[in-house]
Parts: C-alpha cells; sequence; structure tokens
C-alpha cells in the first residue's frame, strides 16, 4: 500500500499556531486530555453533562447511558426535545434571528440568502403543510432532493413533526428510490421538478413516478414537488401536491412535537457487504449533540464564521454538516446546488472568495481533480483567487494522500489553515477520529487522535489490543451518543455487522484497517476490510454491483466486482463478467461494456458504473466454486500474478483475464 508507506515515512508535523490556539474552543494538548480524562473516570456523565450544556430539553433526562439491552443502546432516554426547535427556534430566541443561515449558491451562480427568520418561518408552514396531509409523527418520509434552501428545509420539517425522513442522493436511480420506499415503508416523497449541474437539467420527479410504478410503493399517499426548472412533469391528481400550492396559507409558525430522546430523526441507506443497502437509524438527542459538539470542536464554529460543506443533504456529511449541526450552533453556511467544475474548475475557488469562506470541508477526491484542473487550466489555479478569508480546512470521505494534503494546506489556506482530517461514517453520526485545531500538531495523511469522549482503538481478530506500530480492525469500544441504533427492520444484521461475536461482541467495528503510529499513537486509516469501496468518497458494495450486472439476464451470466486504486477516484470499479453468449473482443466488447456501463448505471446511479469491464469464459474459482477475488484484485490491478494458486480450479482462465477491452 503506496499510501500507507508516505504516511509512515512522513515526518512533516505541523503544530497549531499561537492565534489558533487562542481563538479555539479547545485550547492546548492539555485542555484535550482533561476532556479524555473526564470521559474516561465518568463516561455517562460525561455525555450528560455535554448534552445538558449543548441542547435544549422539553424536559430533562435523567438517565444518561442505557446499556441494558446492548448492542441495543439508549441516550437520554426519558428527556424530550425537537431537533428542528433547537436548530431554528433557539437562533430566534438568541439574536440570530436576522443574521443569515443559508447563502444559496445556485448552478448557475446566482445567489439568495435566506435568514434564520426566514428559515424558521419556512419551515414552520412546511412542517404544517406536511401535517394537513396527514403525516404524523413516526411515518418515514423519503426526500429526494436537489441541494437547495427547500432541501434543507425539508429535512427541518420532517425533524418539527416527529416524521423520520430517508433522504436519497439524487444521483440514485428509480429501481434505489424504490428499493428504499419499500424498505423504510415510506409514505410521502418529497421532490423537485428537475435539479440543476453544471448546466444541465436532470429529471427527479419523473424518476419518483418510474420508481412508484415498479409497484410496492402503494402507501405512498402524498408526493410534494418543489418547483425548481419549471419544465413540464407530470402531476398525479389527488397524490402529488406542488410545494408552493402546499405552503400557501399555512401558519408561519409550528409548535414543535416534542419527542423521546431515541426518537429516530432519520434513516439513512449506505452500503455494507451484501446486496442490500442497509438503513441506518439515527436518534434525536445523541446525533444532534455529537453534531453540535464536533462543529464548535471540530471546525470552531463562531459567529462571524462562513462556513461551507461542500458535501450533498443526501450523504451523511450533509445531514451532520449542513442539514443540522451548523445551523444548531448559528452559523452562516453556503449551500451549494452545483459542481466544482461547472462553468470552470475555478468555482470552488471563486465561491470562498466572493462570500468571504472561512471554515471549508470537502473530500479528498474533489481535492485531487481540482489539483489537476490546477495543473492544466491556468485559469483553474487557485492563485487566481483571494482565499484569505479562510481559516480552517476540513477532508472527508476517504483517505487523504499527503501530496493532496500538502496542496490543500499550501494552495488553498495559503500555509495559515489547519487542515481537519476528519474520519468517520454514516453509522457514527460524526466525527469520531480527527484532530481539533487548538489541540493537534497535524500529520499530512492521518486522522490523527480521538474525538474527546470516544474509545476508537485498533485490535486483532479476536479483539485484542494490538501494539501502535501494527495494523488492526478499528473499533470503538464504548457506545457513544452519535451512534447507529439499529438497521431499519434488521437488528440481527445490526448486531452482526457491527459487533461480530468473534471481537467478543461489545466492540463497534467500523469496517476499516487502521494502524497507530509507534510513536504519537496517530490512527491513519488503511481502508475497507469489507466487500466495500470507496469511490470518490462513495461507499459502494461489490455485491450490490454484481448484484446489478447479474440481473441484466440477457446478457450476463455471471460477475465479480473489486476495486483497484485510481488516482483521482481514489478506488475504481473493475467488474469480471462471463456472458451468457461467447466472449466478445473489439468493438463487440466495446459496445457490450458500454451497454453494462448504463445498465448499472440505470439500477443504482451513474457513481456504481464500473470504470472498467473484463471478460472471461469463466472466473477464477477454487474446486469448492469460490471465486478467488483476491487474484481478480491483482489483475485489475494491472499485478503479475505472484501469489499461490495452487486451489485454483482454472488457472488458464487468468492469462484471459488479462486483457482489458
Ligand atoms: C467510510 C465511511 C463520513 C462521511 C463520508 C463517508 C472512509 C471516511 C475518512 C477519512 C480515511 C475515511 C472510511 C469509512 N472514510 N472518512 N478521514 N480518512 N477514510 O461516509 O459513506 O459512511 O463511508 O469512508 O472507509 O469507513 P460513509
Amino acid at each position: 500500500m503506496a499510501s500507507i508507506d508516505s504516511v509512515l515515512q512522513e515526518h512533516r508535523v505541523f503544530p497549531p499556531s499561537a492565534e489558533t490556539i487562542a481563538r479555539a474552543a479547545i485550547s492546548g494538548m492539555a485542555a484535550y486530555e482533561a476532556l479524555c480524562k473526564e470521559a474516561e473516570t465518568d463516561y455517562a456523565g460525561y455525555w450528560a453533562r455535554l448534552a445538558r450544556e449543548h441542547l435544549l430539553w422539553k424536559k430533562p433526562f435523567t438517565q444518561s447511558l442505557d446499556e441494558s439491552n446492548a448492542p441495543f443502546y439508549k441516550w437520554f432516554e426519558d428527556g424530550t426535545l425537537n431537533v428542528s426547535f433547537n436548530c431554528l427556534d433557539r437562533n430566534l430566541e438568541n439574536g440570530n434571528a436576522d443574521k443569515v443561515a443559508l447563502i444559496f449558491e445556485a448552478d448557475d451562480g446566482k445567489v439568495t440568502r435566506t435568514t434564520y427568520r426566514e428559515l424558521h418561518s419556512l419551515v414552520c408552514k412546511f412542517a404544517n403543510g406536511l401535517k394537513s396531509r396527514g403525516i404524523k409523527k413516526g411515518d418515514r418520509v423519503i426526500i429526494y432532493m436537489p441541494m437547495s434552501v427547500e432541501g434543507v428545509a425539508a429535512m427541518q420539517a420532517c425533524a418539527r413533526i416527529g416524521a423520520t425522513h430517508s433522504v436519497v442522493f439524487g444521483g440514485f436511480s428509480a429501481k434505489s428510490v424504490q428499493e428504499r420506499v419499500v424498505d423504510a415503508g415510506a409514505t410521502a416523497v418529497i421532490t423537485a421538478d428537475e435539479q440543476c449541474r453544471g448546466g444541465k437539467n436532470i429529471a427527479l420527479k419523473a424518476v419518483v413516478d418510474e420508481a412508484i410504478a415498479m409497484g410496492g410503493c402503494e402507501a405512498i399517499h402524498s408526493v410534494v414537488v418543489y418547483k425548481r426548472t419549471g419544465n413540464a412533469i407530470g402531476m398525479s391528481a389527488g397524490r402529488d401536491v406542488w410545494l408552493h400550492d402546499l405552503l400557501e396559507g399555512q401558519s408561519a409558525t409550528c409548535e414543535p412535537e416534542w419527542v423521546g430522546a431515541e426518537h429516530p430523526l432519520f434513516l439513512l441507506y449506505t452500503s455494507g457487504s451484501t446486496g442490500k443497502p442497509k438503513g441506518v437509524q439515527h436518534s434525536s438527542a445523541g446525533y444532534l449533540l455529537h453534531a453540535i459538539l464536533t462543529n464548535k470542536w471540530t471546525f470552531d464554529l463562531k459567529p462571524e464564521d462562513v462556513y461551507w460543506c461542500t458535501a450533498d443533504i443526501g450523504w451523511v456529511t450533509g445531514h451532520t454538516y449542513i442539514a443540522y449541526g451548523p445551523l444548531a450552533c448559528g452559523a452562516t453556511q453556503i449551500v451549494f446546488e452545483g459542481v466544482p467544475t461547472y462553468p470552470d474548475a475555478g468555482r470552488f475557488w471563486r465561491v470562498i472568495q466572493d462570500q468571504k469562506v472561512s471554515v471549508f470541508y470537502t473530500a479528498p477526491t474533489a481535492i485531487r481533480s481540482l489539483i489537476k484542473a490546477a495543473e492544466t487550466t491556468a485559469t483553474a489555479h487557485p492563485r487566481n483567487y483571494d482565499l484569505t478569508s479562510l481559516r480552517l480546512l476540513g477532508t472527508v470521505g476517504e483517505p487523504i494522500n499527503p501530496e493532496a494534503w500538502m496542496w490543500y494546506y499550501e494552495q488553498i489556506g495559503g500555509s495559515r489553515c489547519p487542515v481537519m482530517d476528519t474520519f468517520w461514517q454514516t453509522e457514527t453520526g460524526g466525527h469520531v477520529i480527527t484532530p481539533l485545531p487548538g489541540v493537534t500538531p497535524l500529520v499530512p495523511g492521518s486522522c490523527t487522535l480521538p474525538f474527546p469522549g470516544i474509545a476508537a482503538a485498533v485490535v486483532d481478530e479476536s479483539g485484542h489490543d494490538v501494539e501502535w506500530g501494527k495494523g488492526g480492525f478499528l473499533v470503538i469500544k464504548r457506545p457513544w451518543p452519535s451512534m447507529i441504533r439499529t438497521i431499519w427492520g434488521d437488528p440481527e444484521r445490526y448486531r452482526n455487522s457491527y459487533f461480530p461475536g468473534d471481537l467478543g461482541g461489545k466492540l463497534y467495528l467500523a469496517g476499516d484497517g487502521a494502524v497507530r503510529d509507534a510513536k504519537t499513537g496517530y490512527f491513519t486509516i488503511m481502508g475497507r476490510i469489507d466487500d466495500v469501496l470507496n469511490v470518490s468518497g462513495h461507499r459502494m458494495g461489490t455485491m450490490e454491483i454484481e448484484s446489478a450486472l447479474v440481473s441484466c439476464t440477457e446478457l450476463v451470466a455471471e460477475a465479480a466486482v473489486v476495486g483497484r486504486p485510481d488516482d483521482l477516484t481514489g478506488e475504481a470499479i473493475c467488474a469480471f463478467v462471463v456472458l451468457k453468449g461467447p466472449r466478445p473482443t473489439g468493438d463487440a466488447a466495446k459496445a457490450i461494456v458500454k451497454k453494462l456501463q448504463d445498465w448499472v448505471a440505470k439500477e443504482i446511479g451513474p457513481i456504481a458504473k464500473p470504470k472498467d469491464i473484463r471478460f472471461g469464459d469463466n472466473l477464477p474459482k477454487t474446486r469448492s466454486g469460490k471465486i478467488m477475488r483476491r487474484l481478480l484484485r491483482s489483475l485489475a490491478k494491472g499485478e503479475e500474478i505472484t501469489q499461490d494458486v495452487s486451489t485454483l480450479e482454472n488457472p488458464a482462465i487468468l492469462e484471459q483475464l488479462k486483457q482489458s477491452v
């Protein structure tokens, strides 16, 4: 693993500047250690203190952590609150009413500002509108929306009435929408006519119609449609309603639905080791607590900041670091509809310059592609822009290679801004291993140390700690407030995936390999240890893609999917396919590759398209019929096969599979 080697040889260290330490919420290593100590001495008490200090409760809780039904942990259970109240009403009461909450930057560059008062009123009308359609506490609502003020408001409106939302990324297919509607047992969908990305209009409502027509969605009684582009779409009388009509005449106040701390705020589907995406269920209080704490401690959000997280609300990052955390902290933030390369690859830098962004949070894949753009197109180089408003940078989603880290630090941050390499997952709700700006000396390529109170460790296959310097499984040893509560409808899968018996059944298994630096104990993430790929920071299950390929029954007999390293996207999807007909070559093979890529895009979404597809008469299998994936991984990388192939039934197949189309 080249990137791991380079991190292990990484000697560059960037201690926090005096200025950063002075302004930070947590200042200095001693303050960090004191928090860790507090958590260690009185774990439940530590989190209870923070939950009292940072959340507004309707009814205070009396018990912090309930472990009686482990691993189904409960936090602050007898307390009641409302997440939307904590994000919005809080800011009307503390002097932020006329502060800009959202700066919406549309794909075409048009900018709209929404104050906390305006957002509160929109969310209340939205919530009242949803209630008028009979949507109530506990109902599941699918949100399939573009990046927009209305998208954020839809999430907040659900939270306000206690409906559990499940946001589906706008790039996912009709099939993916339908599967999520069915699995979640949703009764309503909030969508838009179309979305605008990179100068193109892309259908959303038509995809929802197609999803519902696939069947199993009979429970959907309402489809709320935000008019984004105004192009013609079909509206089904009785079921479909325009958002502007729904809001018309609604009261601008809405008494929040006070819910228990454990009430499911949202489900978010993510990929695992099997073909079926899992609905990760999050709580209300514990989740929001960590969203607030990490925004305050990792990003050191202050009233004067202009904050920008470039994620989409379809991913967990867009939940914790757009729709909930920053609002609860009273921040002014950018909501960006477009793509980094439109109208040119200077877009991010221009937005930072024009909106005077001070805290910027993006993904390594975006950084890598913008490095490439800056090298090839002079006008896309960040040096053309005034980026002096920046004071802190963040990255998330995949390991960042030290070279990209250094470019980000120097070219974007002007060697002034600390880079927070935040490790976390859909399941963790918020950052779990991350530097803190006023505390942690930074080392490029390392996510450094656990967030105070998070018991992260690296263990071997029997669950014992490994020595620093040795690789192993990344685990979290104690439950924490923002952790996944269960997999919707499948508690056994929750237990088996995250608390496997091999490790003793008590440790949360993240699914990543990690190593701690022998001297500092800093964590470096080595990537997934399961059948999950990370393509441009998007999590894709190899089994999901295999299922999609073999569902093309007209062409495909068998398929195996593996990842291979890719300079731009981190990992690339590589599929080995056995067709029903003869193995194609030349243009015929190219045509089938294109057909299968389009097929997968239609089944899952364009992000799941295999980059490479290779054809064979068979796949490398053991005598018992098991596909030897490690050989496929070597083939995908273009490596010579040096591994033992003595158990291989059909060694001749390797020669065939070496040939790419
Ligand atoms: C997986 C989780 C958390 C929001 C975005 C992704 C990888 C995430 C880092 C990081 C190295 C990282 C891991 C993890 N990952 N952040 N800073 N360094 N790897 O959420 O889709 O649930 O994916 O992303 O492999 O398990 P997700």
